[in-house]
């Protein structure tokens, strides 16, 4: 490709056995009205791509699946590298509740481990009822359909404008609620952080033994209210020590454990907890990263999660490879794994470069 390489590429696999959906196709044409777009349809070659804009579209009808994206996402899981330096954001719709979100994850997912970028919010989906779009066309004061158009308008100029926010000394947060003297995944941070040392700021909150209550659920106006002096119904260490060193930092990284393939319980309980003070501020300039480790399998779920709801709910930004898989059980096994050392050398590369401002 050459200069005349346009400003936005719309990626949408089209089945033809799905559905003919005539909602979404209005609302990517009002998205992108105005700009300069490439279009991906169905059947064509995947080639690799380099520092562009992709917005990802997504019908998946009734029932979920759409062959041709399945298609899509065997390529991208083949091909790495394949989306070096290009920014992400989805749209997606379907003619049921269900699914959006999941496939959603997955697509990103599969996307930020091949070098994609994706903003904070970086999906906007269309359930069959629109009923998700309740709360937002309150607020805006129009009807469902128009939350919708807005928002999706909205994702295609977040894409089109994000840009990294590079500091000459970044500050890292670390969190992990892991025993210090066996755990596989600290191990692995160690590993990592020794490279990050001369050029971050590196702060690590233990999150252990019952420090943490899960959110209590407050109605939103009672979540609203504690949250504008940047405080929550429970307070605790939440209050007084994360929420001062989330708004400080510039990358967010969870040091999580698989438990039971998920994020384990006070992790989970930490990213409920953001949501007082999410009620006040967002983190579109904060980036998040992860290091799951499995004792066994289910990494990729793992990071999903963690992707899911930092990133798609609470706009933290998503730089490219942000997850390190490993899978070790045995106490200090995690030395063993092959390369393991230049592995979490390339990892603290990789947060570098996505933080730091690079000298003249
Ligand atoms: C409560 C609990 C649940 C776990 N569930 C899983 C699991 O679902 N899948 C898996 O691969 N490993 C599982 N593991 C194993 C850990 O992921 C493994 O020990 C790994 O080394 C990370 O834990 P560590 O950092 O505490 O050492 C579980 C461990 C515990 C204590």
């Amino acid at each position: 490709m050459d200069g005349a390489e346009k400003e936005l590429l719309v990626i949408m696999p089209k089945d033809a056995q799905q559905t003919e959906n005539a909602r979404l196709d209005a609302v990517l044409a009002q998205a992108i009205a105005g700009y300069d777009t490439e279009f991906w349809y169905e059947e064509r070659e995947f080639v690799p791509l380099k520092n562009r804009r992709i917005l990802f579209v997504l019908n998946l009808g009734a029932d979920g699946v759409n062959l041709e994206y399945q298609r899509l996402l065997r390529w991208l899981r083949r091909s790495p590298g394949c989306l070096e330096g290009c920014v992400g954001s989805v749209l997606l719709d379907a003619d049921s509740e269900l699914y959006t979100k999941a496939e959603g994850r997955e697509l990103v997912f599969a996307a930020n481990g091949q070098g994609c970028i994706f903003p904070g919010k970086p999906l906007v989906e269309g359930t069959a009822s629109l009923d998700n779009f309740l709360v937002q066309s309150r607020n805006l004061g129009v009807d469902c359909m128009g939350a919708y158009r807005q928002a999706a308008r909205m994702l295609v100029e977040q894409l089109l404008a994000f840009q990294l926010p590079l500091r000459r000394k970044p500050q890292i947060l670390a969190v992990h609620a892991s025993n210090r003297a066996t755990s596989n995944t600290l191990t692995l941070w160690r590993k990592v952080r020794q490279h990050l040392e001369d050029s971050c700021t590196i702060q690590e909150i233990p999150l252990q033994n019952g420090t943490v209550v899960d959110c209590n659920g407050c109605p939103y106006q009672t979540c609203r209210h504690f949250g504008e002096t940047c405080s929550c119904f429970y307070g605790g260490v939440i209050v007084e020590e994360v929420y001062p060193a989330i708004l400080d930092c510039d990358a967010l990284i969870m040091l999580c454990p698989n438990y039971n393939d998920a994020v384990s319980a006070n992790l989970s309980a930490f990213i409920n907890r953001l949501t007082a003070l999410f009620s006040q501020v967002r983190f579109y300039d904060k980036a998040v990263f992860c290091l799951v480790v499995s004792g066994y399998s289910g990494g990729d779920i793992v990071a999903k999660q963690v992707l899911g709801a930092l990133n798609m709910n609470k706009t933290f930004y998503l730089p490219a490879n942000f997850a390190f898989l490993a899978t070790a059980n045995d106490p200090f096994s995690i030395n063993k794994i092959d390369r393991i050392d230049e592995q979490a050398a390339d990892f603290a590369e990789t947060i570098r470069k996505h933080l730091q401002e690079r000298r003249v």
